[in-house]
């Protein structure tokens, strides 16, 4: 199990960490990897001048906004996993233009 915890103390939450466990959570989601990565928040980690922060199996991550943090979640859990979850195009930019 693969342990995901986003700091919820005030300064994170000021720069976004609400939205970013909601967006890591529709990740998850998508992914269909809720049974294989455990969400969870933290109160401050003590970090407060950096990015919005979270860690990956204990390893620290400071993200300045809420997409770079997905990027960064992305990568990590495929590596992780040993798997490539690499952003597919949407279904808007497949289509062919006319
Ligand atoms: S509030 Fe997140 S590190 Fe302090």
């Amino acid at each position: 199990m693969i342990t995901v915890t986003v700091c919820v103390g005030s300064s994170c939450h000021v720069k976004g960490a609400r939205e970013m466990i909601a967006r890591f959570n529709e990740f998850l989601t998508k992914e269909g990897l809720q049974g294989k990565v455990e969400l969870k928040g933290s109160f401050c980690m003590e970090r407060c001048g950096e990015g919005i922060n979270w860690e990956i199996n204990g390893e620290i991550e400071s993200s300045p906004c809420v997409d770079d943090g997905v990027k960064i979640l992305r990568k990590k859990i495929s590596e992780a996993l040993g798997k490539n979850l690499t952003r597919r195009p949407s279904k808007k930019s497949r289509r062919r233009k006319t």
